[in-house]
C-alpha cells in the first residue's frame, strides 16, 4: 500500500511529504493547470522534493505525440515517472507500447471493462475515480470492489483516486484498492480523531516521562 498526494501545488506537496508516510505525488492536467506554471520546470521542482513516484498525465492527441511526450516526461522525472493515460483507444494502445519501458496508469476508470482492458494493455496501475463514480453513477465503492475481483490474479494495482474523505478512502481499501491518492485536506484528516486529541492532551497535562515530570 502506498498513499500519494493528489496535487500539483508545491506547498501542499512539501507539507504532505513532510508527514513522513506519503510515498509520492499524483498530478493531472487540471491540477497542473491550477498552478499556472511552466510544466517542465514544475515537474523538476516536484522531483527535487520527493524521491517517490510522480504521476504525470499525457495530453497529446496522437500515438506519436503521446510517445514523444512520455519520453520528454521521462527525461525530467527519470525512474520516478508513472505515465497516466486517458482510458481511450489511443491511451490503451500507448499503454501497450510503453509498459515495458515505463510504469503506466490509465486514469479516470469508471467501469470494470475499462479496468480489464487496461490490465490487458499491461498497465501497472489503474486510477479509479471513486468519488466521481459515486456522484455520477452512485457506485464508486461497488465499482472498486468489482474491479478488485476482476483483476485479483493480475499484476495491475488499483489506485483509488478522486477520494473526498478518510471514510471513503477506507471504504475503497476495504473494497480492494491497493493504493490511495488523496487531496491535501483529506490527507491531513486521515490521522485525526478528536478522542485521540483529548487523550494526547491529557497525557501532556497530567503525565510524566523522560521529557517531563
Ligand atoms: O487523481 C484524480 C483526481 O484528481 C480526480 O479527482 O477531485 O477531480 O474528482 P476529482
Amino acid at each position: 500500500m502506498s498513499i500519494f498526494i493528489d496535487s500539483a501545488n508545491l506547498d501542499e506537496i512539501e507539507k504532505a511529504l513532510d508527514l513522513g508516510w506519503v510515498s509520492g505525488v499524483t498530478t493531472n492536467p487540471l491540477l497542473l493547470g491550477k498552478e499556472k506554471i511552466e510544466v517542465a520546470e514544475h515537474l523538476q521542482k516536484i522531483r527535487s522534493i520527493t524521491s517517490g513516484p510522480i504521476f504525470y498525465q499525457l495530453m497529446s492527441d496522437s500515438f506519436a505525440g503521446m510517445l514523444d511526450e512520455a519520453h520528454k516526461a521521462q527525461e525530467i522525472l527519470e525512474k520516478q515517472l508513472v505515465v497516466k493515460l486517458p482510458p481511450t483507444d489511443l491511451g490503451f494502445k500507448v499503454c501497450s507500447e510503453l509498459n515495458i519501458k515505463m510504469l503506466c496508469c490509465p486514469t479516470a476508470i469508471y467501469s470494470p471493462a475499462q479496468a480489464l482492458i487496461a490490465s490487458e494493455a499491461g498497465a501497472q496501475y489503474i486510477a479509479i475515480y471513486v468519488n466521481r463514480a459515486t456522484r455520477l453513477m452512485d457506485n464508486g465503492i461497488e465499482l472498486t470492489q468489482s474491479i478488485a475481483e476482476i483483476l485479483q490474479s493480475t499484476p495491475t494495482a488499483l489506485l483509488a483516486a478522486s477520494l473526498k474523505s478518510p471514510g471513503e478512502a477506507i471504504a475503497a481499501v476495504k473494497a480492494g484498492a491497493n493504493h490511495l491518492t488523496l487531496p491535501f485536506t483529506t490527507l491531513v484528516e486521515m490521522s485525526k480523531h478528536e478522542l485521540s486529541e483529548a487523550a494526547t492532551r491529557q497525557f501532556n497535562e497530567e503525565g510524566f516521562g523522560l521529557a517531563k515530570g
